[in-house]
C-alpha cells in the first residue's frame, strides 16, 4: 500500500545486487511511495547482478561506482541531480563487505591490508559520500542520509570479524557528520540497525542459519525482514521524521534489548538431553 509518503522527492540509493538485497526492496517501496531514484553499484556488481533489471523496473538509471572512490561519487551525485532534476533529498548507504571474511580471516589473524579495505568499503565510502555530497551541496536542506548497521557494533557476536569494527565507524560517522550537516542545513544523517537478514552480504557470516534462528527465538517480534527494514527507511526519508538524528535505530524485533528469552531458553535446553542422567540433572562431565 502506498501513502506518497516520499511524492516528489528525489533519492540515491546505493547497493542493491539482486532481488534479495535490502537497497533492492528499499528502491522498489521507495518509488512506490511517489520518488525518483537513481541506483549505484560497482561495474562489477552491475555486471554481475541484476541491478539493471530492477534499473528498468523502475525506471531508475543505473550509475556504477566504487564507493571507496571520491571520484565516483562525485560522478553519481552530479548525474544524479542531473537526471532527476534538481537536489537530492535523500540517500541510502546499503554498503558492507569483508575480505578478511572473504579469505577466512579470523578476527585474531587478520590481514591488516584487508582490514583497511574492510573499513574503507563499509564505513569510510559513507563519510566519502557525505562530505562529497556536502561539497557540492547535493544534499537538499532537510534532506536524510541513511546507513544500515549491525548490532555487532555494540555486542560482540561470533563470526561477525572485522565487520564489528566497521560497523561501530559507521555508527559513530552518522553522529559525527550529522552533527555538521544538521547545523549547517538540517540534513539529518541515522543508521538503522537490521535484523539478521539472508542476501548475499549476509549469508557471508559464520553460521548464518544458526544466527538467524537465534535471533529470531529471541526477539518478541520476531526478525524483521528486508521488506520491513525498506518499510522503515522510508518512514526515515519522509518528512514525519525530520527531528530524528545521529541515531542508531533498531530494527530488530526487540533483540538488542533482550538477554534471554524461553523460546531460545527452551531450545538450548534441548542441547543437554543426551548429557542428563536418569533423574534428569545434567552431566558437566
Ligand atoms: N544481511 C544482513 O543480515 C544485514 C544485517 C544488518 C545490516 N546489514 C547491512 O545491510 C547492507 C546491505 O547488505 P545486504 O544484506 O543487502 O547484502 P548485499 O550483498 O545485497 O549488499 C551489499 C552491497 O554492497 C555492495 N558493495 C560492495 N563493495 C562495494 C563498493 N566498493 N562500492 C559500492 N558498493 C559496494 C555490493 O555490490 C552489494 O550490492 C550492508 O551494509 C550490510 O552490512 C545486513
Amino acid at each position: 500500500m502506498s501513502y506518497n509518503l516520499l511524492k516528489g522527492k528525489r533519492g540515491i540509493i546505493f547497493g542493491a545486487l539482486n532481488e534479495q538485497s535490502i537497497a533492492w526492496k528499499v528502491a522498489v517501496r521507495a518509488v512506490e511511495e511517489g520518488a525518483t531514484i537513481t541506483l549505484s553499484n560497482t561495474s562489477v556488481a552491475v555486471r554481475m547482478g541484476d541491478i539493471s533489471k530492477l534499473g528498468e523496473q523502475l525506471g531508475a538509471e543505473v550509475i556504477e561506482a566504487d564507493a571507496t572512490s571520491v571520484e565516483d561519487l562525485e560522478n553519481v551525485f552530479r548525474r544524479s541531480m542531473e537526471v532527476l532534476g534538481g537536489k537530492i533529498d535523500f540517500v541510502l548507504h546499503s554498503i558492507g563487505m569483508s575480505p578478511n571474511v572473504r579469505k577466512k580471516r579470523t578476527y585474531d589473524n587478520l590481514d591488516y591490508g584487508l582490514l583497511e579495505k574492510t573499513l574503507d568499503i563499509s564505513a569510510i565510502s559513507f563519510h566519502k559520500m557525505l562530505q562529497v555530497a556536502k561539497k557540492m551541496g547535493a544534499i537538499a536542506d532537510y534532506g536524510s542520509v541513511i546507513a544500515l548497521t549491525y548490532v555487532a557494533a555494540q555486542r560482540t557476536l561470533f563470526g561477525y570479524n572485522d565487520m564489528a569494527d566497521a560497523k561501530a565507524m559507521l555508527e559513530s560517522i552518522a553522529r559525527s557528520f550529522g552533527y555538521i550537516y544538521g547545523r549547517e542545513h538540517h540534513v539529518r544523517i541515522n543508521t538503522i540497525s537490521q535484523s539478521p537478514t539472508m542476501t548475499t552480504a549476509g549469508s557471508g557470516i559464520k553460521g548464518m542459519d544458526s544466527l538467524m534462528d537465534f535471533a529470531n527465538r529471541m526477539s518478541p517480534l520476531g526478525n524483521a525482514s528486508a521488506d520491513e527494514c525498506a518499510d522503515y527507511c522510508v518512514v526515515m526519508f519522509s518528512d514525519l521524521t525530520r527531528k530524528v538524528t545521529m541515531q542508531t535505530l533498531y530494527h530488530d524485533g526487540g533483540f538488542s534489548s533482550m538477554g534471554m528469552s524461553l523460546r531460545a531458553m527452551d531450545q538450548y535446553e534441548k542441547s543437554f538431553d543426551k548429557y542428563r542422567d536418569e533423574n534428569g540433572n545434567i552431566m558437566y562431565g
